[in-house]
C-alpha cells in the first residue's frame, strides 16, 4: 500500500482525526500539554505492555508517549484483542469506561479493553499489547505522512 499523507493543520488540541492507510484505520491524535501531563502521570503498574514488546513498531514507539512529537500521537485504530474499533475516550473519569481514576483514553467496547492517549493498554483486560504505532514522518509541521 501507497504511503498516505494527512493534513494536520486544523487538529485541535484534544481532537482526533482519522485517516486510512492500507485498509486500516489510522487515529492522529492532538493531545494537549495537559493530556500529556495526565499520560505521563500513569503509573507502569496500571500497563500491561510498558515496553511496547510488539517487535514490528517504529523505535519512537516505545517512550512513554510512543510518538514522534509529544503532542501528536499516530495509532493503528484496531483493538490488540480481537480487531474491534475502540472508542475516543479522551476525558478523566468518561462515563460507561467503568474504572473511577480513567484518565483519558480509548475504550474498547466489545470486551472491555482500556488504551491510554499513548495507546497503552492498562493491566486486566483482555488485549495483550499496546496500540500499534504506525511507521510515518513529518514531511513539515502540518503534513504527517503515513507508510
Ligand atoms: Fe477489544 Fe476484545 S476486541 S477487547
Amino acid at each position: 500500500g501507497a504511503p498516505v499523507k494527512a493534513d494536520i493543520s486544523k487538529l485541535e488540541p484534544g481532537q482526533r482525526m482519522v485517516v486510512e492507510w492500507r485498509g486500516r484505520p489510522v487515529w492522529i491524535l492532538d493531545r494537549s500539554a495537559e493530556m500529556i501531563q495526565r499520560t505521563e502521570g500513569l503509573g507502569s503498574d496500571r500497563l500491561a505492555d510498558p515496553d511496547s514488546r510488539e517487535p514490528q513498531q517504529p523505535g519512537y514507539a516505545q517512550g512513554p508517549l510512543r510518538s514522534i512529537r509529544p503532542e501528536i500521537g499516530v495509532f493503528i485504530g484496531i483493538c490488540t484483542h480481537l480487531g474491534c474499533s475502540p472508542l475516543f475516550k479522551p476525558e478523566p473519569n468518561a462515563e460507561g469506561v467503568g474504572v473511577d481514576d480513567w484518565p483519558g483514553g480509548f475504550f474498547c467496547p466489545c470486551h472491555g479493553s482500556r488504551f491510554d492517549l499513548a495507546g497503552r493498554v492498562f493491566r486486566n483486560v483482555p488485549a495483550p499489547l499496546n496500540l500499534e504505532v504506525p511507521p510515518y514522518y513529518f514531511e513539515s509541521d502540518a503534513v504527517i505522512v503515513v507508510g
